[in-house]
């Protein structure tokens, strides 16, 4: 069995280590695809995983597209080398509607299959991969207008791959929230927030119907003086140690139902906190194409 790992852009030192603490054996490398011999292995810092990965001859172009037309109809290309010959490939496969996602919305269900030219006759495809978007990447259709940033859309692009999202009505508490992408980007879904950070928010969105702020320490703030909530958001500036802390306090209280939080690294990656996170029963721990050196943990209830 070889499954084959794409590393987020710029990633693949903390991919390859991922995949060697989680023991899985490397083969080969292919631009930012890492291949490895046997079943897959749990890998955050991977864009998209290819499962159950086939080589094929490909001696022309037509024959190309006829082996990955046989196997399914939706495929995304993955070209770092013989771009050209891959570009002819592609062309005679059915298109795939590569629009900007309009946020709220589900990834797409159909399932979508990785392809790349690991020589110009040799084709590696795996039918089934982890993303449902074409090499990991979502793409929104922004607004320019009402954020005061661009934090919003690893939001978006969390609440995407979870397929839920924050309802009218619904509490949020945002840790870190200055100065207020995620906190708008949460009213905007009608749900009541709670903006935590000694930093202030933008005035407009501060002035937001349904936004609290509270200027204080997120570390200091008691579960219980907040009460029930349904989403604890946090993207506080910390080291994962300290936000795993955090979060096992929330969890212990019982009183949230979901977490959307960004672990951040500062210098080294600490991968044994990453991998504390991801033992969290329940919990997915991923590399979002709008995170930096960053991972998002996500636990729904
Ligand atoms: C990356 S920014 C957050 C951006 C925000 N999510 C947005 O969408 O605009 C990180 C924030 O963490 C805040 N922060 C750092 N330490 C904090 C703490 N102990 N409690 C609350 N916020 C903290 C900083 O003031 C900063 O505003």
């Amino acid at each position: 069995m070889l499954t084959a790992y794409l590393a987020a852009d710029g990633f693949i030192d903390q991919l390859a280590e991922e995949l060697r603490r989680g023991g899985a054996t490397e083969s080969m490398r292919h631009g930012r695809l890492i291949l490895c011999d046997g079943p897959p292995v749990a890998a955050a810092w991977a864009a998209n995983i290819w499962h159950d990965c086939v080589e094929l001859p490909v001696p022309s172009i037509g024959s190309a597209a006829q082996a990955l037309r046989a196997l399914q109809r939706n495929w995304a290309m993955y070209a770092p080398v013989h771009h050209r010959r891959a570009a002819l490939i592609r062309e005679r496969l059915p298109h795939v509607s590569a629009k900007p996602v309009v946020f709220p919305a589900a990834a797409p269900s159909a399932p979508l299959g990785s392809w790349t030219l690991l020589a110009p006759d040799r084709m590696l495809a795996a039918a089934r991969c982890s993303s449902a978007f074409a090499n990991g990447e979502v793409d929104f259709v922004e607004d320019r207008t009402g954020p005061p940033n661009r934090a919003y859309l690893k939001l978006w692009e969390a609440l995407v791959h979870l397929g839920r999202w924050p309802r009218p009505g619904e509490r949020c508490l945002d840790l870190g929230a200055s100065p207020g992408g995620w906190t708008w980007a949460l009213a905007r879904l009608g749900a009541d927030v709670i903006a935590v950070d000694k930093a202030p928010l933008a005035p407009p969105v501060a002035a937001m119907p349904r936004v609290a702020w509270r200027g204080e320490s997120a570390f200091a703030l008691a579960p219980e003086s907040v009460g029930p909530i349904d989403w604890l958001l946090s993207d506080i500036v910390c080291y994962p140690a300290r936000l795993l802390r955090l979060v096992e306090r929330w969890r212990a209280s019982g009183l949230v139902r979901s977490f959307v939080c960004t672990l951040k690294f500062q210098g080294a990656t600490d991968h044994d906190t990453a991998a504390a996170f991801a033992a969290i029963p329940g919990a997915r721990v991923l590399h979002l194409h709008h995170n930096k050196h960053e991972l998002t943990f996500l636990l729904t209830g």
